[in-house]
């Protein structure tokens, strides 16, 4: 069986196929002179069963467009099965009609995902479970946590806090708690302006003074969420504050807002193919559990 990698997330689709004990697919991924994607997977046997990895990040809509297409290529060289590997799904943010007029995007993406026929898909943490209710095949929801849980465990003190930043943060930071040995989960009441996409933090549920904050968050997009929260935690005289999210967009400014923060250490994933050298941050991979999911 075969890794092949859209242009996304080669590193972690190369260190997927050395752990699946194969190789990468040999393809070509360029661009028509009127900057079409092109596509030419370049083997002439590529069996009857094969992984298809690729996040949807930035360049978001020509990474999803490569997607399909190199799926389309697959089955048109007899690949039967193709189980998909998306670990981060894009769009996925805009999981509701939040305002009349607006589309259910996450659900659009779904289709277009399974325009060429899939076996399954494998992702990370999505932003809210219904979203595989939007496929017509099995997804299976991998989360950031089991990796986060061996490393955050060292860091874990009597004075340490599970900070939720937000009301879509408060199952898995209270998951995440009971990962930890049931370290204390404190709520955080965030709204965020719908137009501006301003995020303001107006209370919390309990007294955090001296604390080590242990924030787990889906995702990392421009740095927003944590900023606001960060400030108001301080405000309320929090000690150090450590930050786990799975995925980490690297959306232009985010990373330089984190790094002059007084957040101490940033752990991501590598559901998008790391940007940045920072030294707040520590990217540890998901690649070892994306194997076990497939099954070697
Ligand atoms: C919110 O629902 C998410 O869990 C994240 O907190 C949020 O999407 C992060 O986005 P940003 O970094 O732009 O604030």
């Amino acid at each position: 069986m075969l890794v092949f990698s859209g242009s996304s997330n080669q590193t972690l689709a190369k260190k997927l196929a050395k752990e699946l004990g194969t190789r990468l697919g040999k393809m070509e991924l360029s661009r028509f002179s009127n900057d079409e994607v092109r596509v030419w997977v370049n083997e002439r046997n590529p069996g009857k069963k094969a992984v298809l990895v690729q996040s949807l990040s930035e360049p978001t809509d020509r990474n999803l467009v490569e997607f399909c297409l190199i799926a389309d290529a697959l089955r048109r060289l007899g690949v039967k099965r193709i189980i998909a590997v998306i670990p981060w799904l894009g769009y996925s943010k805009q999981d509701k009609v939040f305002r009349p007029g607006e589309p259910l995007s996450v659900k659009v993406i779904a289709k277009m995902l399974q325009v060429v026929p899939l076996d399954k898909v494998i992702t990370f943490d999505l932003h809210n479970l219904a979203i595989p209710g939007f496929f017509e095949v099995p997804v299976v929801n991998l989360s950031g946590r089991q990796v986060f849980r061996e490393y955050c465990a060292k860091l874990v003190t009597t004075k340490t806090v599970i900070a939720a930043v937000d009301a879509g943060s408060v199952k898995s930071s209270e998951r995440f708690s009971d990962d930890l040995g049931g370290v204390p989960v404190i709520y955080m009441n965030k709204i965020r302006d719908l137009v501006t996409g301003k995020v303001v933090y107006k209370s919390i549920s309990e007294p955090v003074k001296g604390k080590h904050i242990l924030i787990k968050d889906d995702l990392i997009s421009t740095g927003g969420t944590l900023v606001a929260a960060v400030k108001f935690l301080q405000e309320n005289g929090v000690g150090k504050i450590d930050v786990c999210a799975t995925h980490h967009l690297y959306v232009k400014g985010a990373q330089e807002k984190l790094d002059q923060s007084v957040i101490n250490q940033i752990m991501v994933t590598d559901t998008v193919e790391p940007k940045s050298d920072s030294k707040k941050l520590k990217v540890i991979s998901v690649a070892r559990m994306i194997v076990q999911e497939i099954g070697i």
